[in-house]
């Protein structure tokens, strides 16, 4: 049986439109979902919209809606942004469903009958645009330490979780699983966090009532947005609907978040699935912000970048490779419009296009398209193939895409190396048949494992070059047991390009 793998994203606020940095949490899980699906491991990717709370509540409000008029408005903006993005999920949870109402109701009551669940009284300052209290030596001026946003001071009877008592468990889990955040390096700020002091959880809301019910309330009280939308990730998975499915895919998974809101995934949710008995999740996989000249990127300063402009610039493919090749991620990164264009006409335009359609371009010249064989040995392409695939694979694992990206480009540049070193032009002019077919056949194949590795990243581009190679079997039901050197077809004929693989962005650097 294939190895589970369960991948998801954070759940999406339907009050915004979605900018940049929503779409590279997504762009990354999907990257990380198609390599694990080309690894030969089963994928359930999940991505979704968190659709409740008092922030919700207010953006229907002002635009003279319900609560869920907006957000079946809004989440047609995400799933389209989805759809033109390529993001393979397997599923889309919205946290109105009945299903996760089911879910956290049944979750909600197993903790309660616990005692772990139990009704107090919390005062203290609130951030809505967080949905989340902050704790009060962290306050200054008012002001929300996360985002900076105005607080409001709340005071609440209601339902609490006993975070508290599962402190000690969390951070024995944390010392004997230092790879459970990742970047390891994100680890210690939450260790931190928890042994300044875990304090027990508000988890009901009396002021409003965009949520869903307090099971064991009769004062119309719902529950707190986190604690529902966090269970999204074993609704989806089967949890009390489809006990055989959530027992293969669970704790079988990689959240993947920003590192705002690690802390809810790192600490508050951790705490939640000990209380109830589950095993905690493999992975949280935290990346940075990306933010706009320095700026932090929001509605309210009007600087998010719209991901269909750039789309519309550079392609679905350019933006993918944009994103995940210019800044490492769990680092923060800057948004620059020179910083765009200059890598995608380098790397894709210049590095892997040229490559590919001179290098099908001198076959069907030379050899009238037909895939020569090779007639002699080993040559350092395939050296240099057999060195990058399991580093590339290494990268994978730790998610660190853009050190993949660098490994994949050393190949591709090493190829245009060899071009230009060994000049097929000069042999055949030269008439020398036996070494232009070996110069050709070492570059194919190599172009062959460089499809498979950027497929995850760019599957268009990926899927034209696989095309023009002449590969009798589909891409994407490749395996990484297909990069064993010497795979290609020797005798097929490849398909000449009558346009760019990937168009050069003019008027820029
Ligand atoms: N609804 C919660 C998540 C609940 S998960 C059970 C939420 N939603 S959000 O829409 O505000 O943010 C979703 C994700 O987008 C977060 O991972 C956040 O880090 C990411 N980003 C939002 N703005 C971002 C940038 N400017 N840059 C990178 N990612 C950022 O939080």
């Amino acid at each position: 049986m294939s190895k589970k793998t369960y991948i998801t994203t954070p759940l999406y606020y339907v009050n915004d439109a979605p900018h940049i940095g929503h779409s590279y949490t997504n762009v990354a899980a999907d990257v990380l979902a198609r390599y694990k699906r080309l690894s030969g491991e089963d994928v359930f990717f999940l991505t979704g919209t968190d659709e409740h709370g008092q922030k919700i509540e207010r953006a229907a409000k002002e635009n003279g809606e319900t609560p869920q008029q907006l957000a079946d408005r809004v989440v047609e903006n995400f799933k389209g942004l989805w759809e033109r993005l390529n993001i393979s999920n397997d599923d889309f949870i919205r946290t109105t469903e009945n299903r996760h109402k089911k879910a956290v109701t049944a979750f909600f009551l197993k903790l309660y009958e616990k005692g772990d669940i139990y009704r107090g009284k919390y005062e203290g300052w609130y951030c809505t645009p967080c949905e989340t209290y902050c704790p009060e030596g962290q306050v200054d001026n008012q002001k929300c330490p996360s985002c900076g946003r105005q607080l409001e001071r709340l005071e609440e009877e209601g339902y609490f979780f006993r975070m508290s008592a599962y402190a000690q468990d969390l951070l024995d889990y944390l010392d004997k699983n230092p790879k459970f955040i990742m970047p390891e390096n994100r680890g210690q700020e939450i260790i931190n966090i928890i042994k300044g002091g875990l304090k027990d959880l508000s988890i009901s809301r009396s002021t409003f009532d965009w949520g869903i019910p307090v099971p064991v309330s009769d004062k119309g009280e719902i529950i707190y947005v986190w604690f529902d939308a966090l269970i999204n990730y074993i609704t989806a998975a089967g949890y009390m609907e489809d006990e055989e499915r959530f027992k293969s895919f669970w704790p079988a998974a990689v959240h993947i978040v920003g590192k705002d809101i690690l802390k809810f995934h790192a600490i508050i949710w951790p705490t939640m699935l000990i209380a109830a008995g589950l095993e905690l999740p493999k992975m949280v996989a935290v990346h940075g912000w990306w933010t706009v000249d320095g700026k932090k990127m929001s509605k309210s300063s009007g600087n998010a970048i719209n991901p269909d402009d750039i789309i519309k610039q550079v392609g679905v493919d350019g933006y993918r490779y944009f994103l995940l090749r210019a800044v490492p991620f769990g680092q923060d990164g800057d948004f620059s419009q020179d910083g765009l264009i200059h890598r995608v006409n380098s790397d894709l335009a210049n590095d892997l296009g040229n490559l590919v359609s001179r290098t099908i371009a001198m076959v069907n010249k030379y050899f009238d398209g037909n895939i020569p064989s090779a007639q002699k040995g080993d040559n350092p392409l395939k050296e240099t193939a057999l060195r990058i695939i399991p580093l590339v694979d290494n990268a994978m694992c730790r998610l660190e895409f853009h050190n993949a990206l660098s490994n994949i480009w050393e190949l591709i540049g090493e190829c245009n190396k060899f071009v230009d070193k060994n000049a097929p032009w000069v042999l055949f002019k030269e008439g020398k048949i036996d070494e232009l077919s070996f110069v050709l056949y070492n570059l194919l194949e190599s172009i062959r494992i460089i499809a498979i590795l950027v497929s995850p990243f760019i599957p268009k581009i990926a899927g034209t070059i696989w095309t023009h190679l002449g590969m009798d079997e589909p891409l994407a039901s490749l395996r990484l047991n297909c990069l064993k050197w010497g795979r290609l077809q020797c005798g097929k004929k490849v398909i000449p390009f009558t346009e760019p693989i990937y168009a050069r962005i003019t008027g820029h650097s």
